[in-house]
């Protein structure tokens, strides 16, 4: 479809061993509540997910504080009313359209999709026979490749040849090239108190290593258990050719 092949980033979580960098997890969630949660939903998240063992790190107060800053929608209440209330840990990221409709007719037509499995949506765009490739390079990594690049991708200049319709942004890396996306990032934009740098480039990879988390929050524990189940079959193996060796000893 003509776009730019993504360029590959080096991502912390890449690897048999890879784990994620706490800092860009928390760094990724500011980015996410200031700038991207205007359009774009996180439903499958939970505020208690937070302060859960391989994620951005933060306590069950932290979480609980954090989420007592939403306001989310209940009810009915005794008086058959509905009404708003401080969030709650066991509650999860509200979305900012109350139903597809409504988001389409703020966005120009297009949804904002919702993110919380995004970076995993964007895994396996190519087909045959590139797949095969990719599962033996950067196969897990290509979502967020995807997802940080398109954040980057805004280009004032559009290409000779390349129209955009009304309504549509220049876009080096969605296919097509015109997004319903507006250029969301921008320097400056979001202030870090880590002493990270304030650019576009750092705020497309906080906020997709934090995508990569709300899409895999088990991964941390599902690598170190793979590691593991190796070892096992490691040792195992050299067990069984013993036994095997003693076993068949007195055969002619
Ligand atoms: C689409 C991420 C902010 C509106 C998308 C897509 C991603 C994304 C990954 C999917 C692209 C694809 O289909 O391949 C983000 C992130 C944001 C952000 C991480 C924050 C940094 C925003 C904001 C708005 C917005 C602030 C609204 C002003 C949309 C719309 C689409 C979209 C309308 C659908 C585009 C289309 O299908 O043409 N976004 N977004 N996004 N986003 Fe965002």
């Amino acid at each position: 479809e003509g776009s730019d092949r993504p360029p590959g980033i080096k991502w912390s979580f890449a690897g048999p061993f890879g784990k994620f960098d706490r800092g860009a997890l928390q760094r990724g969630l500011k980015v996410y509540k200031e700038v991207c949660a205007n359009c774009h939903g996180l439903s499958y998240v939970a505020f208690r997910n937070l302060a859960e063992a391989g994620g951005p790190g933060y306590s069950v107060a932290q979480a609980s504080a954090f989420a007592s800053e939403y306001k989310i929608k209940d009810g009915p209440n005794d008086q058959g009313e509905m009404f708003e209330r401080p969030g709650r840990p066991a509650d999860y990221f509200p979305s900012p359209f109350p139903n597809e409709q409504a988001a389409r007719a703020a966005n120009g037509g297009a949804a904002p999709p919702d993110l919380s499995l995004i970076t995993k949506a964007r895994s396996y765009g190519r087909g045959f026979p590139w797949f095969i490739f990719d599962f033996f390079t950067q196969y897990q990594e290509q979502g967020p490749d995807y997802v940080a690049a398109v954040l980057q991708g805004f280009e004032e200049k559009v290409p000779e040849g390349v129209t955009i319709p009304e309504g549509s942004y220049f876009n080096k890396y969605f296919p097509g090239h015109a997004i319903k996306m507006p250029k969301p990032l921008s320097d400056g934009q979001v202030t870090y108190d880590d002493g990270s740098p304030t650019t576009v480039a750092q705020y497309a990879k906080d906020v997709t290593t934090f995508l990569m988390w709300t899409a895999e929050p088990h991964m941390e524990a599902r690598k170190q258990l793979g590691f593991q189940v190796f070892v096992f079959l490691i040792i195992f193996t050299g067990l069984m050719y013993f036994t095997k060796k003693k076993v068949w000893a007195d055969a002619h």
